[in-house]
């Protein structure tokens, strides 16, 4: 009689670890590079010109869409591209000047991030970012927007196991570099059309 309790209790145990927060690792497949194709949605507009061997990825987008809402990008942790750049305003603040992580405020509007796909003449509104995935990294480093480093942001995703596997869909392994977050919020912000 005790054995069949022991078994029962047992398999009890056995069912239930699939439950819950174990659910995505009992039944997600392993986590492995993910290359399949984003096709945008062009309507009439002609392809935007990318660089021989560019390739907008699903996996890529996504991580980059992660990033552009992640408030960990900030010092604070309490803003992201978003909070400046906010969708129910085309990608942009109504405000004149934005407002940064620490309170600090600018002096130059956030512009709509709509249609760059098609943008080859610098970024910013003095054009001097050459492209997007260079042009990503700025805001986190600067002091009136979300003053914080590189490094601390990468500190602060490595600790989140979402990010080390997207990263992983991305781009075939968990290393996080600025490299990497700023060519997936490029492709993020590429997708972004009004046509
Ligand atoms: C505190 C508000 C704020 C935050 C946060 C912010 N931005 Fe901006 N963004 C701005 C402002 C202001 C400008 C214009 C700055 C300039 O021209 O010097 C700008 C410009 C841009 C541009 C240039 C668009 C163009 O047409 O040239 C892009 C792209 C962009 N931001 C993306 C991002 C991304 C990606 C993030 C997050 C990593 C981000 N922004 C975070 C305020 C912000």
């Amino acid at each position: 009689m005790k054995s069949i309790f022991q078994f029962i209790i047992v398999l009890a145990i056995v069912l239930s670890s699939c439950k819950k927060d174990d659910e995505l690792a009992c039944e997600s497949e392993p986590v492995t590079l993910d290359e399949t194709a984003y096709e945008l949605d062009l309507g009439s507009f002609p392809p935007p010109m990318t660089p021989e061997g560019f390739q907008l990825t699903t996996a890529k987008v996504a991580l980059g869409r992660m990033l552009f809402y992640e408030e960990k990008l900030s010092s604070l942790n309490n803003q992201s591209c978003a909070s400046c750049h906010s969708q129910a305003t085309g990608f942009s603040d109504i405000n004149q000047f934005s407002e940064g992580s620490e309170g600090n405020v600018g002096d130059r509007q956030a512009m709509a991030v709509i249609n760059l796909a098609w943008n080859n003449n610098g970024f910013f509104w003095d054009g001097r970012s050459p492209s997007l995935a260079h042009q990503s990294l700025q805001p986190i480093i600067s002091p009136i927007e979300m003053a914080e480093s590189h490094a601390n942001v990468i500190t602060k995703l490595n600790e989140i196991q979402g990010y080390k596997d997207q990263f992983i869909r991305a781009y075939g392994n968990e290393e996080i570099t600025p490299l990497k977050m700023g060519q997936a919020m490029e492709q993020f912000m590429m997708t972004k059309l009004k046509i």
